[in-house]
């Protein structure tokens, strides 16, 4: 076991403290990534935040910008098993309404499918994530979606196959052709789910209208947890308007989490499964802390069953600390501060 007082770690005390100060003198490593708003996809900037000024965490803004035609097709798409290989699979089994767009379980295990690998992350306020997966493999959510459809663990397609079976459809064939010039493509099939996707934003949380001048939407125990997930520096991780999703970091930045855990798998790869450079071994997107209440368990192999579980490992591995009970009680009073308004489920076919 790596000890606090190793080279190793301390280098890593020292990264921490750099990037506590970037953020809070607001030139973080996120800055140096393409973010949500860049050029090549105008059409999904996030839209600018209001509130929270001075604060690392700012409000969420619904995302505006979306054709409603496109938006209601990929609400269809996204609860439609014909979109998948064996038309036994619908997104929503995996990204549930009531689960905060993920599963309820450590990982997917769907009736027509082989067990998955790595927990269902939540598909709610993607606009704000700058990459995609638990890995960050993926620089758009155009190329997540092509390596999830022909997924053999998700869709088990190819965007051909889907629209054509979708294409007997005559319903199908006309809201296409309604919401776009060339109709029902490939293409067309993928940007309707993407468009979906993006209108599932979780704005006016308690903490939101807190960060907008509402003192009372959060309580004393809540007020005291943020000023915790500050000052232990959780937030030089999760920051920005979704509490995470703008930066990569190692999951054991000052333990070796993989060795005390055991059985090392391919789903621990992190982004090296993306560059094959052994220094993304084990690292990570740090993810969203949005609606983190209602997508339990927790992290890609989804070991944490509950909040104080997740924050105690985080504190141990990341922090190199251990909390006491009731400062933990406290974070995981903030952290509920941070559910949105839920979106409305698609009805099923
Ligand atoms: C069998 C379960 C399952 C099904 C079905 C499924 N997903 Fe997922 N989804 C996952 C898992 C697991 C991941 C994480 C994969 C990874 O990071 O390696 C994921 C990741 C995602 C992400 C990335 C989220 C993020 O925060 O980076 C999006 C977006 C997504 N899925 C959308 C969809 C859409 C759209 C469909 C239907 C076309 C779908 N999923 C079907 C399990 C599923
Ligand atoms: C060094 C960066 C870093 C710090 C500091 C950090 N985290 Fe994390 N956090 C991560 C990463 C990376 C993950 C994803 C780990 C994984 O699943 O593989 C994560 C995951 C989580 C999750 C699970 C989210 C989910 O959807 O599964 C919670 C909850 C969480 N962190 C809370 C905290 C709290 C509370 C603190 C402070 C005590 C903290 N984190 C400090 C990087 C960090």
């Amino acid at each position: 076991m790596e000890t606090l007082d190793s080279p190793r770690s301390r280098r890593g005390a020292l990264a921490r403290l750099a990037l506590v100060v970037a953020v809070l003198t607001g030139c973080g490593r996120s800055e140096e990534r393409p973010g949500p708003g860049d050029d090549a996809r105008p059409r999904r900037r996030a839209p600018a935040a209001t509130g929270g000024a001075g604060e690392p965490i700012r409000p969420i803004e619904p995302v505006t910008d979306l054709d409603p035609r496109r938006v209601s097709l990929g609400a269809r798409l996204f609860v439609d098993p014909r979109v998948s290989g064996d038309a036994k699979v619908a997104c929503v089994d995996c990204h549930l309404f009531d689960k905060g767009g993920s599963d309820g379980k450590p990982t997917p295990l769907v009736g027509a499918r082989p067990p998955g690998i790595v927990n269902s992350p939540s598909v709610f306020n993607l606009a704000y994530d700058y990459r995609y997966g638990w890995g960050a493999k993926f620089a758009t959510l155009e190329d997540q979606h092509d390596a999830n459809i022909k997924n053999p663990l998700t869709m088990a397609t190819t965007w051909e196959d889907a629209a054509a079976r979708l294409r007997a459809d005559a319903t199908y064939a006309r809201s296409f052709e309604e919401a776009y010039r060339s109709g029902l493509t490939p293409d067309n099939l993928r940007d309707a789910l993407i468009s979906y996707e993006l209108s599932l934003t979780t704005p006016n949380a308690r903490f939101d209208r807190f960060l907008r001048g509402d003192a009372s939407a959060i309580d004393d125990r809540a007020r005291q947890g943020y000023a915790l997930f500050k000052s232990y520096g959780c937030v030089s991780c999760h920051q920005g308007v979704n509490v995470g999703g703008n930066l990569m970091e190692r999951f054991g930045v000052m333990r070796d989490y993989f060795a005390a855990r055991g059985h090392v798998s391919d789903a621990d790869d992190g982004h090296f499964a993306a560059t094959h450079d052994e220094r993304d071994r084990h690292v990570f997107r740090v993810p969203s802390l949005r609606n983190v209440a209602l997508t339990a368990p927790y992290f890609h192999d989804g070991s944490a069953a509950t909040l104080p579980d997740a924050i105690g490992v985080m504190a141990r591995y990341q922090l190199g600390r251990t909390l006491e009970p009731d400062d933990v009680a406290r974070i995981v009073a903030f952290l509920e501060t941070l559910t949105g308004d839920q979106p409305t489920p698609p009805a099923r076919p």
